[in-house]
């Protein structure tokens, strides 16, 4: 009896042995993949300096959500900070203290934006570089420039600290989700499609603006709980009884036909700056998707 008892007793420690160092190993391995992403090829842009590309910029910037995340004076907001996971600041992108703008390059905000890397080479989690590697070399240029003239504001915010298992959530388990990986790098650039009411420029509107993030990225809602639970943007959706001038109403004043006002969740003050041209085209692509069941699981 004792001796069952005794073998037991090794075998359990031996497995809690091998449990732990498992863990120490998956802890190391995701540190080092969050602190050194891969190497990419960065996709350089012209930066303009003139007033008519900074103001583009910071539409951009809103339309683009970076406010939502970076705060509206760009001076950083602390995104996570849950004990289980660890401690995430959207920096501060202004060149004020704690700012990360003073020391980036034209190629270091080409290579967060739309590759996905830091220019101290970590892995950016959740900044959603996936739908900025979208962007068009004019439109990307514009939103630097933008970036660059802001005024210096003093926050810091520190750096990103994760816990022993954040590193193994974030950098092992979730370590696919985030933007490097999912980017074709090779493929980023380019001149993006005409400013016009067509379904091409608003797929392209839909992806810089990371509508995806929310409504799924096949638009037909998002059943993930990491993100808000936008519904579904489809034909097959709530849309379908929609007009086009209800869903302008909708993006600039918050109010749908049905008479709700959206919630804040939904960042219709950025689009609420996009221009005719842009919201016609968002609503030529929404119309132009084919009709899915919500995938919203109530
Ligand atoms: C959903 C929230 C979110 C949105 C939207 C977002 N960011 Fe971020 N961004 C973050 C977080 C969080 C980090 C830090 C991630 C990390 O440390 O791994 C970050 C990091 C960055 C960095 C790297 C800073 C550094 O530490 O070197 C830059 C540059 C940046 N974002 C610019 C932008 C711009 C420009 C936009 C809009 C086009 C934008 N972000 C939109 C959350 C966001
Ligand atoms: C950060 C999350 C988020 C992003 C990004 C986002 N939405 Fe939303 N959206 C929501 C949420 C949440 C709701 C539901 C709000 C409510 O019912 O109060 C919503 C509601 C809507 C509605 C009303 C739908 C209905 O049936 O009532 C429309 C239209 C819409 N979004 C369009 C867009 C478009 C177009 C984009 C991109 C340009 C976009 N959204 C980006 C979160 C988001």
């Amino acid at each position: 009896m004792n001796r069952i008892l005794k073998w037991i007793a090794i075998t359990l420690g031996v497995l809690i042995i091998l449990v732990a160092l498992t863990a120490v190993v998956l802890n190391r391995w995701g540190n080092s993949r969050l602190a050194a992403a891969p190497v990419v090829s960065i996709k350089m842009v012209e930066v303009p300096t003139d007033a008519a590309a900074i103001a583009q910029g910071q539409r951009l910037a809103a339309i683009s959500a970076c406010i939502e995340c970076h705060g509206a004076d760009l001076s950083g907001t602390v995104f996570l900070d849950e004990g289980a996971i660890g401690y995430i600041p959207a920096p501060n992108l202004t060149s004020g203290q704690g700012g990360i703008g003073g020391a980036y390059s034209n190629a270091n905000w080409a290579g967060a934006i739309r590759h996905g890397v830091a220019a101290d080479g970590r892995t950016l989690v959740i900044m959603p570089s996936y739908h900025y590697a979208n962007y068009s070399d004019s439109d990307l240029g514009a939103l630097i420039a933008y970036l660059k003239s802001v005024p210096p504001v003093d926050n810091d915010l520190g750096p990103r600290k994760l816990s022993f298992t954040g590193a193994i959530i974030f950098g092992v388990l979730a370590y696919g989700d985030w933007a490097v990986s999912q980017i074709d790098h090779a493929a980023v650039g380019g001149e993006g499609p005409a400013a016009a009411p067509s379904p091409q420029y608003g797929e392209y509107l839909v992806a810089t603006a990371s509508c995806g993030s929310c409504h799924g990225e096949d638009l037909a809602g998002n059943p993930g709980n990491d993100s808000p639970k936008g519904p579904n943007l489809t034909p097959g959706g709530e849309l379908a009884t929609w007009t086009e001038a209800d869903f302008f109403t909708a993006l600039r004043t918050g109010q749908t036909p049905d008479g709700r006002e959206l919630s804040a969740e939904m960042p219709w003050r950025g689009y609420a700056q996009m221009t005719d041209t842009e919201l016609g085209a968002l609503w030529a692509y929404l119309q132009s998707l084919a009709p899915k069941a919500s995938a919203l699981v109530e």
